[in-house]
């Protein structure tokens, strides 16, 4: 193999390439914002990859059906306002700072920040990243920034406060409910696993006001037990008072 392909089979392998189809300019503009390399679409792998046309960036696989994400359900959430079960639990005002601990494709931190929240999105997974980022940018949101970390090791520096950390962690697919919308299945497919009890424990260290957990409607709490609960219709937020009142 030349170098150049061993170059691009080494990105392949740790999944940051963005490629294109028609829009090699845009796939490059957009690959060097977030820090990723292109190449043409000719070369993407047989799993999960990101490509990018004139029109969007879709994550595709060879065998499954590919994914976008629309902003739609964003403006159909914020129409709830305030006084929808996530932004009680997260007791939403203007100009407050979330911590958006396990982002995945934004949905709820883009919720948040529509309703007037600053929030932080940090996600793990590369892939999932590229597309949070992207879809951060069409919200044209200011109050609102993506960063592509491991939230444990945020959370260990202790050196950033926010008003809540919010955590929604990936749960296993549960074999007796109805299957999850299609992006939620990609994500179950694709997302990263972490000990998210340790990345709960060490968020009450960089929470001034809350810590909320989300959790299935009947499971138990992740940790201990909240200090109260919002109920949705299948899910649950603990929520728990922080330490550094
Ligand atoms: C259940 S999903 C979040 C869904 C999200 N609330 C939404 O509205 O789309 C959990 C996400 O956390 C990410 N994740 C897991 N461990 C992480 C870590 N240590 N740091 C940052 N993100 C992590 C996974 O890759 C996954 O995308």
């Amino acid at each position: 193999m030349t170098d150049a392909h061993s170059e691009v089979a080494d990105l392949v392998e740790r999944k940051l390439i963005v490629y294109f189809d028609d829009a090699e300019e845009r796939a490059r503009d957009f690959a060097t914002a977030i820090g990723y390399d292109v190449a043409p679409l000719n070369l993407a792998p047989n799993g999960w990859h990101l490509c990018l046309n004139e029109s969007d960036l879709t994550l595709r696989h060879p065998d499954k059906q590919s994914m976008r994400l629309s902003l739609d359900d964003i403006r159909r959430r914020s129409l709830s306002g305030r006084r929808s079960p996530l932004s009680r639990a997260c007791g939403v005002r203007d100009g407050m700072t979330v911590l958006d601990a396990f982002a995945g494709w934004g949905t709820d931190g883009l919720t948040l920040a529509t309703l007037g929240c600053r929030v932080t999105c940090c996600e793990l997974q590369p892939l999932v990243f590229a597309m949070l980022y992207d879809r951060i940018k069409r919200s044209e949101i200011c109050s609102l920034n993506g960063i592509r970390v491991d939230v444990g090791e945020l959370l260990a520096d202790r050196m950033h406060c926010w008003d809540v950390v919010y955590l929604d962690p990936m749960f296993p697919l549960h074999p007796k409910t109805a299957l999850p919308s299609y992006p939620m299945q990609v994500l179950a497919d694709i997302a990263d696993q972490s000990d998210t009890r340790e990345i709960a424990e060490w968020s009450f260290e960089c929470a001034n006001q809350r810590v909320v957990i989300k959790n299935r409607i009947k499971d138990p709490p992740l940790i201990r037990s909240p200090d109260w609960q919002i109920r949705a219709r299948s899910v649950r937020f603990d929520v728990y008072r922080a330490n550094r009142n």
